[in-house]
């Protein structure tokens, strides 16, 4: 089980041992899209009825996610991977700032709650390492959906207008096809009088995921996937047993991890067509690979330089930026790889420039000349996925790496290091316990049995 956030400062002690030029080899099992679970643990609230949710992956973002809705009042019944959920009971009240900071998805929940209770007071998410993260779209959306809302002190406050308590359906177009802001909007609309069409709505396989489910709890959403969404509002939505669909983010960063390291590797379950951009890039820069039903199989190769411009889907994901950097430090020839999601997620690059590689930095765009080699060190994550950049770098690096920040790379890949190992690759989790204060550290009694683990 991860250690929950309770032992924040336990975690930031921790670091990711990696012996470098290592290879992958064999089968890896693709977990639960935290991206989903995240969203369709909010969609739970807009029901009174048992909803079952299967394959949900064990993260720190998602235990954060459980205790928001139980601290509404939701009952949770956590059977590891498959989670038991019952809103019936569940009382108005603000969501507490302990609970939401740090957890953008949290902000979701003000749509959900809005259509079921007629108001909702939500923190402002905070801005987090790779950008400002505003959240203007959702905002107006709940406005032309029929909202009042008021923003004092970093606290929204939302309200149905009118006597009715139904927000009704109207025509709402998005500046930016934002995947928060369309879920949000969504869960508004099911619930809403009448007809919802969002224009420039995100795609991602997530938000198909939440329509999936939506519908099987008996929503009428259409078009799920492109680009305007129609809603027609139902009166209520019943239970039901869905599944998480894979997470193509960790499948992609498995997919350059042997890429990265010139092996051969199958990861399943996953749904090809959320990797189509992804798979291009690396047949492009000279892997092999086959797909086959639920599975792909990669034969990593000779590097070469490629380019790549994020974008929303099916374009190239944001998310998978930093990992394929990674990968281009130790390409034959240049690359280009241009961030046009996020105004600062490019972190990772001073790192890697560190461990040797040749990057060149203006704004969001990284020039790349392909270096032979780069060199083992201590690194510190600063955000999800640019952790997990970091243990790419190490896996390929000469020499020993370790990577810190491991309370980012808990909060979306699911058992990832010992899923590295079974691949073949020399990694260990250390514990520093030295490095908690006395205090902290005869707080916490569980500590106390950590201290006799051996590094795992
Ligand atoms: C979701 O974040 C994901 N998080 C992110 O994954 C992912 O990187 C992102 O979508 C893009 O795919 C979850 O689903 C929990 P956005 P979200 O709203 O919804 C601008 C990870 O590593 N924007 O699509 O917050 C915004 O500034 C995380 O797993 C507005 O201008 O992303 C950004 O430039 C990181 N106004 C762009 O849209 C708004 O109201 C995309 O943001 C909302 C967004």
């Amino acid at each position: 089980m991860v250690c929950g956030s309770k032992k924040k400062s336990y975690l930031k002690s921790q670091n990711l041992k990696i012996f470098g030029q290592g290879k992958v080899n064999g089968i890896v099992e693709i977990s639960g899209a935290k991206n989903s679970a995240l969203v369709l643990l909010v969609a739970t609230l807009l029901t009174n009825e048992r909803i079952i949710l299967e394959n949900v992956p064990r993260l720190t973002d998602i235990e954060k996610m459980e205790n928001i809705l139980k601290n509404l009042g939701v009952n949770l019944v956590d059977k590891n991977n498959k989670l038991e959920i019952d809103s019936k009971n569940i009382s108005f009240k603000e969501l507490p700032y302990e609970l939401v900071n740090g957890l953008r998805a949290s902000f979701f929940c003000i749509g959900a709650l809005l259509s079921k209770f007629g108001e909702a007071t939500v923190p402002l998410p905070g801005g987090c390492k790779i950008g400002s993260r505003p959240i203007d779209e959702h905002i107006n959306g709940l406005k032309a959906l029929g909202a009042e809302i008021i923003i004092e002190e970093g606290i929204v406050k939302a309200k149905i207008k009118g006597k009715k308590n139904k927000l009704h359906g109207t025509n709402i177009k998005l500046k930016c096809p934002s995947v928060g802001a369309t879920e949000t909007l969504i869960m508004a609309a099911s619930l809403a009088e009448g007809r919802t069409i969002i224009e420039n709505a995100a795609r991602e396989p997530e938000v198909q995921d939440l329509c999936h489910m939506l519908n099987k709890m008996g929503a009428k959403i259409y078009n799920s996937g492109k680009q305007n969404i129609i809603i027609d509002g139902v009166n209520k939505l019943g239970g039901c047993t869905h599944k998480v669909i894979p997470d193509r983010i960790e499948a992609g960063t498995f997919l350059i991890a042997a890429a990265a390291t010139s092996s051969t590797i199958r990861i399943s379950p996953v749904i090809p067509n959320h990797l189509k951009a992804v798979i291009n890039k690396l047949q492009e820069s000279g892997s092999e690979i086959t797909i086959k039903d639920n599975s792909i199989t990669i034969k990593g190769k000779e590097i070469k330089g490629v380019d790549i411009n994020t974008a929303p889907f099916p374009g190239f994901p944001t998310d998978l930026q930093a990992p394929f950097t990674a990968l281009m430090t130790i390409a034959n020839g240049e690359s280009k790889i241009t961030e046009t999601i996020f105004e600062n997620r490019m972190n990772h690059i001073h790192l890697l420039n560190k461990m040797g590689a040749n990057i060149k930095l203006n704004k969001n765009v990284a020039h790349i000349k392909g270096v032979k080699t780069i060199k083992g060190m201590n690194l510190v994550g600063s955000d999800l996925r640019s952790s997990a950049a970091l243990i790419i770098a190490g896996i390929i690096a000469k020499g020993i790496s370790r990577v810190y920040g491991l309370e980012h790379l808990d909060r979306g890949y699911e058992n990832f290091e010992s899923k590295l190992k079974t691949l073949g690759i020399e990694i260990t989790r250390e514990l520093s316990i030295e490095n908690l204060s006395e205090k902290e550290y005869k707080i916490n009694p569980e500590l106390e049995e950590i201290r006799h683990i051996k590094a795992a």
